[in-house]
């Protein structure tokens, strides 16, 4: 397949990362895009910050192959995690969620605000530090939430689905006893299960990160192209190319396989 040179990489754990992939579609068609799902090695958020750290570099070193120019690092467990101390000379220029996301919560006058995300997420608090840098009044409430990703990746959405409907009620009614009056979606496969979310969050405002960091790549970068796409996947591309259907509702395109570790060594 041809390179795009110019493009825009965009990578996550699996589909989590396509709901930054349709922002940047709605806000600049013309980008050429390139989006990686390490599906092989989901879920990320279970995992420890050294080899987070290796997968990162890794996809990166994989875009930077195909063609990309620059990144987004559409994964709220590897963007909070560089958002505290980022790789030494990235093969690609990258842009993670948790700054756009920070910044669109604090634009809402929230001062309490609540982050659903991974356990690694939580458990490193780059959400915190790019909010209390941008209002360091602000109050962060954390809730980590480990089964929505595999829910997602299976292609699970249905608000009645009994458990989705269990992970939500386990996971959401701690995180609104102290009253948030925004929460940012800090994993970007949340955005896809927010029908259930939102059953129970009713009016408060969610923030979506991939679409955040989307709309911030496109006012800096301003990326042209020719709106052409590139699929790639380390895991089962037919499994992907189901789920992403169940979840976005439109039919994609089969992605071709590829294996991160290599494109590192090679
Ligand atoms: N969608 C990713 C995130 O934003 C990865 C979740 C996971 O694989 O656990 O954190």
């Amino acid at each position: 397949m041809a390179e795009l040179a110019g493009a825009v990489g965009i990578f996550d754990s699996g589909l989590g990362g396509l709901t930054a992939l349709l922002a940047m579609e709605e806000l600049c068609p013309e980008a050429d895009i390139i989006y990686f799902g390490d599906t092989a090695r989901v879920p990320y958020g279970s995992r420890e910050d050294p080899e987070l750290r290796v997968f990162a570099r890794q996809n990166l070193q994989l875009l930077q192959c195909r063609g990309a120019a620059g990144a987004i690092a559409a994964c709220g467990t590897i963007s909070s995690l560089l958002s505290r101390a980022p790789l030494e000379r990235p093969p690609l220029p990258v842009t993670g969620i948790t700054r756009a996301a920070a910044a669109a919560a604090v634009g809402t006058g929230a001062r309490r605000i609540g982050v659903l995300a991974t356990a690694a997420t939580v458990r490193n608090r780059g959400f915190l530090a790019e909010i209390q840098q941008l209002e360091p009044g602000a109050r962060v409430f954390f809730s980590a939430c480990p089964g929505f990703v595999p829910l997602a990746e299976a292609g699970v959405n249905d608000p009645e689905h009994p458990e989705l409907k269990r992970a939500v009620e386990q996971y959401l009614p701690p995180l609104l006893e102290q009253r948030p009056e925004a929460i940012i979606l800090g994993c970007t496969h949340y955005p896809l299960l927010r029908e259930a979310i939102e059953r129970l969050t009713g009016d408060i405002p969610l923030i979506d990160a991939g679409r955040e960091a989307a709309a911030e790549y496109c006012r800096r970068v301003k990326p042209r192209g020719s709106g052409r796409r590139q699929y790639l996947v380390s895991g089962d591309p037919q499994g992907f190319c189901a789920a992403a259907e169940k979840l976005l509702g439109r039919r994609m395109p089969l992605p071709e396989r590829a294996d991160p570790g290599k494109a590192e060594r090679g």
